[in-house]
C-alpha cells in the first residue's frame, strides 16, 4: 500500500543539511514507517546554493528565505538546519502555523528562547524531536537498554568528553559563514553548547538529571579577527569547558570538552560504573561497547578468575537498530544515526507523538549548558532546575 506522503523542507544547506537530507531519503528505504519523505524543498541564503543542494539531493524546489518555506502549504515538517541563533524563529513560525517541526541541537540560545519553542510547539500540538543524535547510534542505544535492565546497578560515576583541536590557530578568523561557532551572538556559547551538549543529552537519557554543577571555562585566544568586518573583535565563547555535577540519583559526573586538544577531531567519550557493572563508549570505535559485568540479574556474581571487560560488538540483529541494516559482524556509522533519528520520529508522529529528544527533552540539557556557563562566571555551585 502507498504510504500517505510527508512533505519536508529542510532549511540551511551545510554540514548537517546533507546529513538530514540523507536520512529523508534512507530512512523509508530501511524501515517500515507511516510515512514516505517527500523533499519539496531546501532553503539557504543563496540562491545558487539552495538550488545547487536541491538539485544534488533531489528536493523539488529552492528557496533562499526560511519564512517563504514555512507560509508554503505544501510544506509538511520543516527541518531546521541553520545556525543556532535561528532555531527559535524559525521553530515558532513553523508551529504557529501548524508545521511539525525538528531541529538541530543545540535547541536554542538559551534556556529563554528554549521556553518559548516549547511553548509553541506544545500549544500547537504538532509532533517534534531534537537531533541529539548520539543516542541513536546503535551501541549508546544498547548501553541505555543495558542500564535499563538493572545491569550495572546503583551508579556512582559518570564521565565524558569530547574533544577537538580545530580552532588552535590565532589565525582563525571568528564568525560569519563556516565560522559562526566561534562567535557567541550566533552559537550562544563555545564548546558548552556545541559539544559538552550532545554529552549532558546522553548523560542524562542513561542516568537521569543533573541537578547542579560547578564548571570552569576558558578562552584561550581572547581576540580575533571578525570575518564580517575584517576587525579585531573579542572571542565570547568558550574554547574549553570542564565541570563537575550532581545527578538527581546521586551519582557523580565529571565532564571536560575542549577545541585545544592537540591531535583530537573528536574524542568523545563516557563512562558510567554502577555497583554491578560499568559501561564505556568512544566514538572513534562506535560500533563496540565496553561492558564490564561484575554481577549479572540472571547469573549472579561473575566469577573473580573471568571477570574482565568485554567488547560488544554491536551489530547483531538483537542490537537497537541493527535487524535494519545489513547482516551480523557488518558495521554502520555516523550517518545512520540521523537516519535513526528520522525514523523514530515518523514512527512517532504516525502515533500522534513527538520522539524523544523533545523540545521539552532538549530544554533540559539547555538549562544545565547555561547552569554551566553560570557557575564559570560566578565560580559557585549552580543548580540547573533540569527535570525528568
Ligand atoms: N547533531 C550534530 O551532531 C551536529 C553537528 C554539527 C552541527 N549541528 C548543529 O546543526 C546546525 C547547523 O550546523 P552546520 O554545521 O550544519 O552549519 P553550517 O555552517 O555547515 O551550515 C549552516 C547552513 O545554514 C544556512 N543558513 C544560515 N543562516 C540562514 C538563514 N537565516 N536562512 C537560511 N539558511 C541559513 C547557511 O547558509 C548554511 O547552509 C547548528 O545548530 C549546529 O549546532 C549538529
Amino acid at each position: 500500500m502507498a504510504k500517505k506522503p510527508l512533505r519536508v523542507g529542510t532549511v540551511g544547506c551545510g554540514f548537517m543539511g546533507r546529513t538530514h537530507a540523507n536520512a529523508w531519503r534512507q530512512a523509508p528505504r530501511f524501515f517500515d514507517l507511516p510515512f514516505e519523505p517527500v523533499l519539496q524543498a531546501a532553503c539557504a541564503r543563496g540562491e545558487g546554493r539552495a538550488q545547487a543542494f536541491a538539485d544534488n539531493w533531489g528536493y523539488g524546489s529552492a528557496e533562499t528565505d526560511w519564512r517563504a518555506l514555512v507560509a508554503r502549504d505544501d510544506i509538511d515538517v520543516v527541518d531546521i538546519c541553520t545556525p543556532n541563533d535561528t532555531h527559535k524563529e524559525i521553530a515558532v513560525a513553523a508551529a504557529e502555523a501548524g508545521k511539525w517541526v525538528v531541529t538541530e541541537k543545540p535547541l536554542a540560545l538559551d534556556a529563554g528562547e528554549g521556553e518559548a519553542m516549547v511553548e509553541a510547539v506544545e500549544k500547537a500540538g504538532v509532533p517534534n524531536m531534537v537531533f541529539y543524535n548520539y543516542r541513536r547510534l546503535p551501541s549508546v542505544t544498547l548501553a541505555k537498554q543495558l542500564i535499563d535492565e538493572g545491569r550495572i546497578g546503583r551508579p556512582f560515576h559518570y564521565r565524558a568528553q569530547f574533544l577537538q583541536d580545530w580552532t588552535m590557530s590565532a589565525d582563525l578568523p571568528q564568525g560569519g559563514e563556516g565560522l559562526w561557532r566561534l562567535d557567541a551572538k550566533v552559537s550562544g556559547s563555545g564548546v558548552t553548547g556545541d559539544l559538552l551538549a550532545h554529552c549532558i543529552d546522553t548523560a542524562m537519557w542513561l542516568n537521569g538529571p543533573i541537578v547542579r554543577v560547578m564548571a570552569e571555562t576558558e578562552t584561550f585566544i581572547r581576540e580575533r579577527v571578525h570575518q564580517t568586518t575584517g576587525e579585531k573583535a573579542p572571542v565570547t565563547i568558550d574554547d574549553a569547558c570542564q565541570f563537575l555535577c550532581r545527578f538527581a540519583n546521586g551519582a557523580m559526573g565529571l565532564f571536560e570538552s575542549t577545541r585545544y586538544a592537540r591531535g583530537h577531531k573528536a574524542l568523545k567519550t563516557f563512562e558510567v560504573n554502577g555497583m554491578d557493572g560499568s559501561l564505556s563508549f568512544d566514538l572513534h570505535e562506535p560500533e563496540y561497547l565496553d561492558f564490564f559485568e561484575y554481577k549479572s540479574p540472571e547469573a549472579g556474581k561473575t566469577p573473580s578468575h573471568t571477570a574482565g571487560w568485554r567488547r560488544i560488538h554491536v551489530t547483531n540483529g538483537e542490537h537497537p537498530y541493527m535487524a535494519h541494516w545489513w547482516v551480523p559482524g557488518l558495521v554502520i556509522g555516523y550517518e545512520h544515526s540521523f537516519v535513526h533519528a528520522v525514523a523514530d520520529f515518523l514512527t512517532a508522529a504516525g502515533k500522534g507523538r513527538s520522539a524523544a529528544p523533545t523540545f521539552r527533552d532538549a530544554l533540559q540539557t539547555q538549562k544545565v549548558c547555561e547552569a554551566v556557563l553560570r557557575s564559570a562566571k560566578s565560580e559557585t555551585w549552580q543548580e540547573t532546575g533540569a527535570e525528568a
